[in-house]
């Protein structure tokens, strides 16, 4: 594994690759777990060479937010990549991504559901996202980009975006990985205390129990998501929001909604936890 930090370096190196084949995407902050290592092995079935990037991006941070404290790991990461077989690290700087002031920087904005949930949350927040994931993708230019599912609003906003600017990229989704306990891995769960790791997991359960009674026939939409609101403060959380949605648009579900999602995020501590589970109903 070659680590590039500038744009020419790595455009030279990517014109020899891609004239030998497919190139795969798999873009990151760094801090790398098994969420992150599972997208490049989902990445390397799609393609022979696959590149990674680390890069914390100050534009899909809001001003009170965790930019200067987010983890910093480069050479643990790029240990873990090299393990995997990723072939190219891309990890620029920040005057590479932006060398004017953010203000002057041209954005992308993908209307409507950047503005919804975490996006309501987070002014700014998929603005900077999907700016950043433009700006990468025209970097690196590949056939394939894989994102998370954990992250479900932000892999509509990109799949959207992908759609709506005629990127001739594929869009691949992989399923949350978790910790045993059914907490998503992420590298926010750093920043809770042993007490608040112990309670982190009921968030997922408490996604489960909702799915499971909207499988059960339950369509009262406030009074679920307002019983889970409760069961997270309950638990100790602060609940940011708990939506139940359709998957597809991620506008409110639908009498005829059959891929359903529940999203939620919860402050838990230092902590803004975020997760959503799929539900498929029937037409029952
Ligand atoms: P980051 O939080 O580092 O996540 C990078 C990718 O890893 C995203 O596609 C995210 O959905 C995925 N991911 C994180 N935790 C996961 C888990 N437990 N299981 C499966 N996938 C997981 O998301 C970002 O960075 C940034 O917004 C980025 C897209 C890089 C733009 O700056």
């Amino acid at each position: 594994m070659i680590t590039i930090e500038s744009l020419e370096q790595l455009r030279e190196q990517l014109a020899a690759r891609r004239a030998a084949g497919r190139v795969a995407f798999v873009p990151t902050m760094g801090n790398l777990h098994e969420g992150h290592l599972a997208l490049v092995r989902e990445a390397r079935k799609h393609a022979d060479c696959v590149v990674a990037s680390i890069f914390v991006n100050p534009m899909q941070f809001g001003a009170n937010e965790d930019l200067d404290k987010y983890p910093r790991t480069l050479q643990a990461d790029q240990a873990a990549l090299a393990a995997e077989g990723v072939d190219i690290l891309f990890t620029p700087s920040v005057s590479t991504m932006y060398p004017k002031p953010l203000a002057d920087q041209t954005r992308v904005e993908v209307p409507h559901i950047s503005n919804l949930y975490c996006g309501a949350s987070r002014p700014g927040h998929f603005v900077g996202v999907a700016t950043v994931v433009c700006k990468l993708f025209n970097m690196v230019q590949p056939q394939v980009a894989v994102f998370g599912k954990k992250d479900f609003q932000q892999l509509l906003v990109i799949r959207r975006m992908v759609a709506d600017l005629a990127m001739p990229i594929d869009i691949v989704g992989v399923d949350t990985v978790r910790d045993g306990d059914g907490l998503a891995k992420s590298s926010r769960n750093q920043y809770l205390s042993e007490q608040q790791r112990r309670i982190a997991p009921q968030l997922h359960r408490q996604l489960q129990h909702l799915a499971e009674r909207l499988r059960d026939g339950e369509r009262d939409v406030p009074r679920l998501q307002a019983d889970m609101r409760q069961a997270l403060d309950q638990a100790g959380f602060v609940t940011d929001y708990v939506e139940i949605v359709d998957a597809d648009s991620l506008q409110a579900m639908r009498d005829d909604s059959h891929n359903v999602a529940i999203l939620a995020a919860a402050q838990l501590g230092g902590a803004r936890l975020i997760d959503n589970i799929e539900v498929h109903l029937n037409d029952s």
